[in-house]
């Protein structure tokens, strides 16, 4: 079922900056006249983010299964996808989320879980509504690593190895090769108000081609 609304996620390693490039484009946005919805997955409802506070919270005890883990991402998604997402988009909202699917297909993935299988558990739960445009916040995991470290305590995901973390990089980097209609990769290592300007209007763009059309 198609809707009117435009769907936007932001996707990198942690600290890429998505969560400011989040941020400075619905400022943007705003200005162009259409409602703006901000949501973060997993979390944006009240089942989302307890989710979300299991699945982060800084690993003790015994390792999380990847299934179980996969599955957690994706109750969430599910809930924030019926809850908010979808009846945003009917509104015909400009939806921008702080991380969407590529997060599972790039993070599950770097566990061993296929990609083919993960779009089957999207399709099985009816999350079929993919991104308009997803923007992938491209850094080497040393510079995220260190723009992450002047924050809070590492996150369960964040106390991974940078191996891992080099793999959910190439992991993006290959998803925007699967999708390139969909996923633009840009370069985050550069001055966030340069980035936002880019980011802007490369959303700006899409957006007056789907009322031209
Ligand atoms: N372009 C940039 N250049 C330098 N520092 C930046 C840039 N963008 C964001 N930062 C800083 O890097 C840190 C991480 O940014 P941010 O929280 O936006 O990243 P994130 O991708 O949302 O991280 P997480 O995945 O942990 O939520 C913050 O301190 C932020 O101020
Ligand atoms: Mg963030």
């Amino acid at each position: 079922m198609s809707d009117s609304g435009f769907f936007v996620s932001v996707e990198g390693l942690d600290g890429s900056g998505k969560t400011t490039q989040v941020g400075l484009l619905a400022q943007t946005l705003a200005t162009t006249g259409r409602r703006v919805t901000v949501v973060r997955d997993p979390g944006s409802t009240a089942l989302g983010e307890r989710v979300r506070d299991l699945l982060l919270e800084p690993r003790a005890g015994a390792p999380v299964s990847h299934w179980a883990e996969t599955a957690l991402f994706l109750a969430s998604r599910l809930q924030l996808a019926e809850e908010v997402i979808r009846p945003a988009l009917t509104h015909g909202d400009v939806v921008v989320s702080d991380r969407y699917l590529d997060s599972t297909l790039a993070y599950q993935g770097a566990r061993g879980i296929s990609r083919s299988e993960i779009l089957e558990l999207h399709r099985l739960f009816g999350l079929t509504r993919l991104p308009d445009l997803t923007v992938i916040l491209d850094l080497p995991v040393v510079l995220a690593q260190t723009r992450r470290e002047s924050g809070t305590a590492p996150d369960r995901m964040e106390q991974e190895s940078s191996s891992y973390h080099e793999r959910v990089r190439a992991g993006y980097l290959d998803l925007a090769g699967q999708f390139p209609d969909r996923i633009v990769v840009l370069d985050a290592d550069r001055p966030a108000d340069e980035i936002a300007r880019q980011c802007g209007s490369l959303v700006k763009d899409r957006l007056n081609v789907g009322r031209a059309t």
